[in-house]
């Protein structure tokens, strides 16, 4: 029997998830330029507080979630996000007492059982950010700018920041008032999906996919016309501070998100780079989760953005990572050579150099072929004879020039490989 790994999730090997630690140690240094520290939450929750806080009717927790009984007959799911996991860990633990503003952010594996396609999977990692505590359109912004200085920092230029602003309690239900009196006459043309959501979430029609329903909903009333005054205003600066900023953007009609929580803005960053999964993040303001999930009024704003699709661009964009390629290959002859190589190598190790030593029994041909495939600058060749006149050849792969150490002056004469 052979096992092979679950559809939807992926592998990475050595190669791979070496760009992806770059790439983690990149992020984490950008997060840290804002204020923002980390926050790991556990990787299963009680299935109620995604269904609560992502909404029953999204695509997520209708079809998606992987879900399943503890023994205790609990209802637990693999978390297909971590917004609301983060605001049950911040009103658990009390932060909004301890600090009136609180940014978290965070890097892990979530779960979403959707079709795997280029850039989709069923296990795939998001890294993003929770600013809980701030009410001003400043924190939207900084929000924004945090996602676009990321990309930025790792050299990707080509990429659109897309915004919109989904109003309040307040100006929420007449805009999908207007929205249904747009669609009625026009119900027969949408899909079935549409159709389904007309009654229950009509402003997912806007962002459907279907080109009839697109066509339908060219002219649909747009949600910043009917926008109150808090919201618009808001809305207002959160965009004169992306100007101010140097930050390009359009303002997207369509763009509601999937997720259930948001008020007033709402935003995605599209890469040119992907294919028909285009999304490389999405967030937005969700000022009444956390009262909805039992803590304290907190308004909040964040973003996650998919680790994957940020590899992907990465990968086409010939972003390189450091080499954690050897200084220095020893290569050892004999039983005597190779425990001083044994010996030797550790303490160099010891002293922060990368060192390797043939652990298959190879003789001295195959071993200065591995260190040459290895990429090491230098091996430090030694068999009997060294070991008895007490010196070792010093090999530089780069030139091949090869010159006899003694022993007491191998590290000094290395050092200059690790310079
Ligand atoms: P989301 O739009 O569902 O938002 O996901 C955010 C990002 O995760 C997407 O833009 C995409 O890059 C990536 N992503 C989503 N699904 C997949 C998948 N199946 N495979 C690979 N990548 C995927 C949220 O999750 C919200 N929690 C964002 C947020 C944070 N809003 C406020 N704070």
């Amino acid at each position: 029997m052979k096992f092979q790994k679950i559809r939807g999730t992926r592998d990475l090997l050595p190669e791979e998830a070496r760009r992806w630690l770059q790439a983690e140690s990149v992020i984490r240094e950008v997060m840290a330029k804002y204020g923002c520290a980390e926050i790991r939450t556990p990787i299963f929750e009680e299935t109620e507080l995604f269904a609560r806080s992502i909404g029953q009717l999204t695509d997520i927790v209708s079809k998606e979630m992987y879900t399943f009984q503890d023994r205790g007959e609990k209802s637990l799911t693999l978390r297909p996000e971590l917004t609301a996991p983060v605001v049950r860990a911040f009103i658990e633990n009390n932060l909004g007492e301890l600090l009136p503003l609180n940014k978290l952010y965070y890097i892990g594996q979530v779960f979403r059982q959707e079709n795997p396609q280029a850039g989709r999977f069923r296990q795939f990692h998001q890294f993003g950010v929770e600013i809980l505590g701030s009410p001003v359109p400043a924190a939207d912004a900084e929000t924004i700018a945090l996602a676009v200085d990321i990309y930025q920092r790792f050299g990707i230029a080509e990429f659109t920041v897309e915004i919109n602003s989904v109003g309040d309690q307040r100006c929420r239900e007449p805009y999908k008032t207007a929205l249904r009196d747009y669609l009625r006459p026009r119900l027969a043309k949408l899909c079935a999906t549409c159709r389904g959501r007309f009654e229950s979430n009509p402003l997912r029609i806007l962002d459907c996919k279907v080109e009839s329903c697109r066509a339908e909903t060219v002219g649909a009333p747009r949600f910043i016309d009917h926008l109150c005054q808090a919201c618009a205003d808001h809305f207002a600066e959160v965009r004169r501070l992306l100007e101010l900023a140097g930050i390009a953007y359009v303002v997207n009609h369509r763009l509601v998100r999937g997720l259930d929580y948001y008020t007033r803005t709402a935003f995605e960053i599209i890469s040119q780079q992907l294919g028909a999964q285009d999304a490389l993040c999405g967030g937005g303001r969700y000022d009444l989760l956390c009262e909805e999930l039992g803590g304290k009024p907190t308004p909040a704003v964040g973003f996650a953005a998919g680790m994957e699709r940020l590899m992907i661009v990465l990968e086409k964009s010939g972003w390189s990572v450091e080499s954690h390629a050897p200084r220095v290959f020893f290569v050892a002859l004999g039983l005597e050579a190779q425990r001083w190589a044994f010996a030797r190598a550790r303490q160099l190790r010891r002293r922060g150099w990368r060192v390797e030593v043939d652990l298959l029994g190879r003789g001295v041909k195959a071993q200065l072929r591995e260190a040459n495939r290895q990429q090491a600058v230098a091996a430090v060749i030694i068999g009997d004879n060294e070991i008895a006149q007490q010196v070792a050849q010093v090999k530089n792969l780069r030139d091949s020039t090869q010159t006899e150490v003694p022993m007491a002056e191998l590290e000094d004469n290395l050092s200059r490989f690790f310079a």
